[in-house]
């Protein structure tokens, strides 16, 4: 193999589109790529795009107009840089990026990747490439594990994908075309990821999947399991402090989730699970397949098992037909639920999808005035939600050094950064910290306890622009 050649990957949108690209870099490190940070360094650049929303999806555009002069100029120097565009964008206008830009050497889907070497070679011998069919066979049965160098630099939360797709076509959403239909991975198959992640320092697993708890996996018993009893296996295994999942489907919550929830100290208690709207005409048109009272009733079964749990969702304001009524039948279903926290968006008509067609769109001024008033209520419940910590000691699990130095951060069990003044010894453990204040969204404490003494009690028990996915 010649010189290690260079990959630049820039990820945009949800969670497992982070981990896809980690999955990415491990399929082509045998190939001899090195990640880098420097775009103007590298000999491959992958986009690993988003198409949930208007705005996600018109970033790949511009992006490929900057990297062109930055090919033109690595060109002049002699040197070859090809551009890949992976992800959702690539599976849904992959033609259409073909045509508008020639920079663009391989286009790639989010169920092909796994082909991304014998892509690059076809790019190379016969001109540009695009493949973006749903294959049959698993890609993750054909990409190459990480590396154990790999997962050390990743820390100590790592995302598994446990399924992909979605069957449940809401009206709005691309995520049923780009992702395709609803797919599990065998439990083992899962079981064997979490333990090369475990013996390689990962204290935290999060479960990845368009609607995880859709999961339906094969079990070793040959029979299919839910996603309560993948999760009661993986919490056996040694070494994984914390586990979590995301993202819920209301209609999926099943007995086996909540008795997971009830028994496994293990699994957080902050469970993301988008409601979109508090209005049942509104729930109704996006084919939601629930009402505000089903969704109400999901919460109560999940709190009746665990009284500390928290929510976190996801909100579309201004879906076609929507009216004042059904706006504040959303700040009511907010102001009833109380959540730690949640992602609000405007409506985006995407092509092809039922809601593009309808007429009766709401104003961007009210969309625009919609999202304020529920931004400002949900950022007032996050608000709350935090400085309830003041004063308690929680556990943190220890991530790495802070910015400040002589600090580092953690997250509590629903996700804030915790920050204190230690030393790096602790990073991987699960601490118990005293909070005593609260800066903007980072909670600051000291540690309750010396950290020698808990260091063996392992056993029981995202950057925020990133977006939620699915569900
Ligand atoms: N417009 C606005 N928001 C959308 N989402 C999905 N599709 C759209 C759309 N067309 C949001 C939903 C989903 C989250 C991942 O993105 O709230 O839960
Ligand atoms: Fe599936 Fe979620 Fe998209 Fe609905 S919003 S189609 S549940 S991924």
């Amino acid at each position: 193999m010649g010189p290690p050649r260079k990959l630049h990957i820039k990820s945009y949108g949800c969670q497992m589109n982070v981990y896809d690209a980690q999955r990415m870099v491990d399929t082509l490190a045998p190939e001899g790529f090195v990640e880098t940070a420097d775009v103007d360094d590298a000999d491959l650049v992958i986009l690993n795009t988003c198409h949930i929303r208007e705005k996600a999806s018109e970033k790949v555009y511009s992006e490929l107009g900057r990297l062109r002069v930055v090919k033109d100029e690595a060109a002049r120097n002699g040197r070859q840089m090809n551009i890949a565009v992976a992800g959702c964008v690539a599976q849904a206008e992959g033609d259409e990026i073909i045509r508008r830009a020639p920079v663009v050497d391989v286009v790639v889907g989010p169920q092909s990747y796994h082909h991304l070497p014998q892509l690059l070679a076809r790019a190379k011998s016969h001109g540009r490439a695009l493949e973006t069919e749903f294959p049959v066979e698993d890609k993750f049965g054909f990409l190459p594990p990480p590396k154990p160098d790999a997962i050390r630099a990743r820390g100590i939360s790592a995302f598994v994908t446990v399924q992909e797709g979605c069957d449940k076509f809401c009206t709005f959403c691309v995520v049923p075309y780009t992702r395709g239909t609803e797919v599990s991975r065998p439990v083992a198959k899962i079981v064997d990821d979490v333990l090369r992640l475990a013996d390689n320092g990962v204290r935290e697993i999060t479960l990845i999947g368009q609607n995880v708890n859709a999961y339906h996996g094969e079990g070793p018993d040959g029979r299919t399991w839910p996603l309560g009893a993948l999760l009661r296996r993986l919490a056996e295994i040694p070494g994984i402090a914390r586990l979590r999942y995301s993202t819920s489907h209301p209609r999926d919550v099943d007995d086996t989730l909540i008795a997971a929830h009830r028994d496994l100290p293990g699994l957080m208690p902050f469970v993301h699970l988008p409601v979109q709207s508090g209005s049942d005409r509104i729930l109704a048109a996006m084919n939601r397949k629930h009402t505000a009272d089903d969704y109400r009733a999901v919460i109560d079964r999940f709190r009746a098992v665990r009284q500390d749990i928290a929510f976190s969702s996801d909100f579309i304001v201004g879906f076609p037909t929507e009216t004042e009524e059904d706006f504040s039948a959303t700040l009511a279903l907010v102001r009833q639920i109380g959540y730690a926290g949640a992602y609000s968006f405007k409506y985006s008509p995407r092509p092809g999808t039922p809601a593009a067609d309808m007429r009766e769109t709401v104003s961007a001024t009210e969309m625009d005035e919609r999202l304020v008033r529920l931004q400002e209520l949900i950022d007032s419940q996050q608000s709350a939600f935090n400085a309830a910590a003041i004063g308690n000691t929680v556990d943190v699990l220890f991530e790495r050094a802070a910015r400040n130095p002589g600090q580092i951060v953690g997250r509590t069990a629903y996700l804030q950064p915790a920050h204190v003044m230690a030393s790096p010894d602790i990073i991987g453990q699960v601490l118990p910290v005293t909070i005593a204040s609260l800066e903007r969204y980072s909670l600051l404490g000291e540690l309750a306890a010396p950290a020698s003494s808990r260091a063996a009690d392992f056993s029981q028990t995202t950057d925020s622009s990133q977006t939620t996915m699915g569900a």
